[in-house]
């Protein structure tokens, strides 16, 4: 298998490192900044040979490197800066998105996109235009990465291991992301069971503001290792076609009541890309919540394009 990163930054970097740690394929890294995406590639190689992998890392700003990748993982664009949302990034990270993905067409034959710039739900959407890929193959990366956090932050408040705690976030990524709180258990308990009202509507909240909490602290640029942990996992699903229900935006075109938009669902991944949309039941104020993610997004595609 051959594995393409756009995008040498941190995000992109951090994925191409742990794709080599976990030996699941070659790698190529390209980035506009060839001569950074080259030297974070050889640093990855020369580490290669203490990790019992195999894997060839390559890197540079030339697309052909991505020739007979399977899978490719966008990673470019801006992050943003403390104060900023991720939707203010919409008309620079766009401009990006439009202006790589037919460099990645022309260079690869039917790849599987993993698409991780922000805002993230729009940007899939741009993707999945422009490639004009069938829609199971162009997937983003978010609800992952927020339902790790959710999960860091429910274990710590139950004092639990995380493996003790099952829960998913579902929707946009922004602010109006939806932790599924019917669905979510400590011990196979209800959540409901385990903590107060106060507590879960704290553990909400931290888990919507979770990237900005990093942005925060970090002061430049945004988070990386767990969001190169969340695009590895879907990755590993897709290269092991091992089905794993993960939750992924996806174009939506019926399910939870939502058409032609671009959300994060509950997806089994496998080695064609999304195998199906998994339709959890929610409660009325649930999919009020899903609803205006879905908005949210139509409205930022709307800002893009009015016409
Ligand atoms: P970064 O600034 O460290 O890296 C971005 C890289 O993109 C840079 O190396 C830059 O040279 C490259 N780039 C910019 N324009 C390019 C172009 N036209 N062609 C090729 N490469 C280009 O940023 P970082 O932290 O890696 O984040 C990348 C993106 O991912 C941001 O939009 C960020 O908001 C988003 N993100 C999304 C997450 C999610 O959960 N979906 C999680 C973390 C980050
Ligand atoms: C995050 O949630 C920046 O979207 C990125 O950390």
């Amino acid at each position: 298998m051959k594995i393409g990163v756009v995008g040498a930054g941190n995000v992109g970097s951090t994925v191409a490192f742990y794709a080599a740690l976990q030996g699941l394929g070659d790698i190529a890294l390209v980035d506009i900044s060839g001569d950074m995406a080259a030297g974070k590639a050889l640093d990855i190689q020369q580490a290669v040979p203490s990790l019992g992998t195999e894997v060839i890392v390559k890197g540079g700003d030339d697309y052909a490197a991505l020739r007979g990748a399977d899978i490719v993982v966008i990673t470019a664009g801006v992050p943003r800066k403390p104060g900023m949302s991720r939707d203010d990034l919409v008309f620079t990270n766009a401009g990006i998105m439009k202006s790589i993905v037919p460099q990645v067409m022309h260079h690869t034959e039917n790849p599987i996109l993993i698409i991780v710039s922000n805002p993230l739900d729009v940007m899939v959407h741009i993707a999945h235009q422009v490639s004009r890929l069938p829609k199971e193959r162009v997937i983003g990366m978010a609800g992952v990465l927020d339902t790790l956090r959710f999960k860091t932050f429910l274990a710590k408040e139950a004092c639990c291991s995380f493996s003790d705690v099952d829960a998913m976030v579902l929707g946009s990524h922004g602010d109006l992301m939806v932790p599924l709180i019917s669905h979510c258990t400590i011990r196979n308990q209800p959540l409901s069971q385990v903590l107060s009202t106060k507590q879960i509507a704290a553990l909400v909240e931290r888990t919507q503001q979770g990237g900005a909490e990093i942005v925060g602290l970090l002061k430049t640029g945004s988070a990386y290792y767990a969001p190169a942990v969340a695009v590895l996992d879907m990755v590993r699903a897709i290269i092991k076609d091992s089905k794993e229900v993960l939750p992924c935006s996806v174009l939506l075109e019926g399910e939870y009541g939502e058409e032609g938009v671009f959300v994060g669902v509950p997806v089994r991944l496998g080695k064609k890309g999304v195998d199906a949309i998994i339709e959890l039941s929610m409660t009325d104020l649930e999919k009020e919540q899903f609803s205006s993610c879905a908005n949210g997004v139509r409205q930022m595609i709307l800002q893009l394009s009015p016409d």
